[in-house]
């Protein structure tokens, strides 16, 4: 069997950016409310007619491409992992058209905040197998467009944007471990679902008591499995990179593994929760600061509406 390694990382966001303080003024709500209960302080919003899911994920890949070193042309797969595509029937191929990727094929897949780790799981099944060579991961969501901008339980939490990474096929395999799990019996907690009677997807709806209570109990148990495939104690983890969704779900979740503070990752201030994106965001990040450097050891977790979660370990580079 052959093995995976993530070989780069680029990410995009819109220009515009929306404080708590912008948010005051279309909803009752406060900068100190908001950065308490969330640790969120702006978010980036699309509001250009020409961005979209498409552009920022294109924008996102061409970097990690870059960063990769290899060329549009190189890539078999591109996966999108977005639940805003620009269009129901598919994002990806469009992607593959703004990149020049003629050679790759390319599909969305659909799994909400748990779409960047489903969807590096799923990629790294075609590098095991040894049906393809190059693989772009994208997770891209924009939010913005489905948020009930007069619901303030759930408007102050999302925001726009896109985070990549190229995998590669490899002697070594760097994907240690993963868990994924899903639970339909909790699909009612978070949605953007189908109205007859709108005819159209009815905005975000959630109950964030039980949301926040999911996460903080689900993701140590995927990370803890995961951890065990990958034969790795904690302690030897160098990253954790939890899905942006909220900062005292990140302190829960580090308190609860006993992780030291100072290995968790965490951009959210800056971005809110951009669903699929956030991982990716903050790994490109940490990655281009130059903190994650080759051959550190980072624990991920994706979670969210399904609901469905998961862990992913794997050695950078
Ligand atoms: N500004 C001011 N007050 C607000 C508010 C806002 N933006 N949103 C809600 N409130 C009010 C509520 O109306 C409620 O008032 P009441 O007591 O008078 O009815 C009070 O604040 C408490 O609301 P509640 O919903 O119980 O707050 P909470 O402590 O659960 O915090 C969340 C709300 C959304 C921040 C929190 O539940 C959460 O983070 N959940 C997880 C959500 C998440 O991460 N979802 C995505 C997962 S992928």
């Amino acid at each position: 069997m052959r093995g995976v390694r993530l070989i780069g990382s680029g990410s995009s966001v819109p220009d515009k950016v929306m404080t708590n303080d912008d948010l005051a003024e279309l909803v009752d709500t406060s900068d100190e409310w908001i950065t308490t209960r969330t640790g969120i302080k702006q978010r980036r919003i699309v509001d250009a007619p020409d961005v979209g899911v498409a552009t920022l994920a294109a924008d996102a890949g061409r970097k990690a491409i870059a960063a990769a070193g290899i060329t549009a042309q190189d890539l078999d797969l591109i996966v999108l992992a977005t639940s805003t595509p620009d269009d129901l029937f598919g994002t990806a191929a469009k992607v593959q058209e703004l990149l020049g990727a003629e050679r790759a094929v390319a599909f969305d897949i659909s799994a909400a905040c748990s779409g960047f780790v489903f969807g590096l799981v799923t990629a790294a099944q075609f590098l095991r197998a040894g049906t393809y060579q190059n693989i772009l991961l994208i997770g891209a969501d924009v939010l913005s467009r489905w948020v009930n901008w007069s619901d303030r339980g759930t408007c102050i939490l999302f925001g726009d944007g896109a985070g990549a990474v190229v995998m590669q096929d490899s002697e070594q395999d760097r994907l240690l471990g993963f868990e994924l799990r899903s639970d339909g019996r909790g699909n009612g907690l978070l949605n953007l679902s189908y109205d007859r009677d709108l005819q159209t997807y009815a905005p975000i709806t959630m109950n964030g008591k039980e949301v926040y209570k999911f996460a903080v109990t689900a993701v140590p148990e995927v990370l803890e499995k995961a951890l065990h495939r990958a034969n790795l104690q904690v302690a030897e983890i160098d990253w954790l990179i939890l899905h942006q969704a909220n900062q005292r779900i990140l302190d829960a979740v580090q308190a609860r593994m006993g992780i030291e503070p100072t290995k968790v990752v965490s951009n959210l201030a800056n971005y809110g929760n951009t669903s699929a994106a956030s991982i990716p965001l903050a790994l490109d990040e940490w990655v281009r600061a130059g903190k994650i450097k080759p051959g550190d050891a980072i624990a991920t977790s994706g979670f969210g509406a399904g609901l469905s979660w998961g862990a992913a370990i794997f050695r950078w580079h």
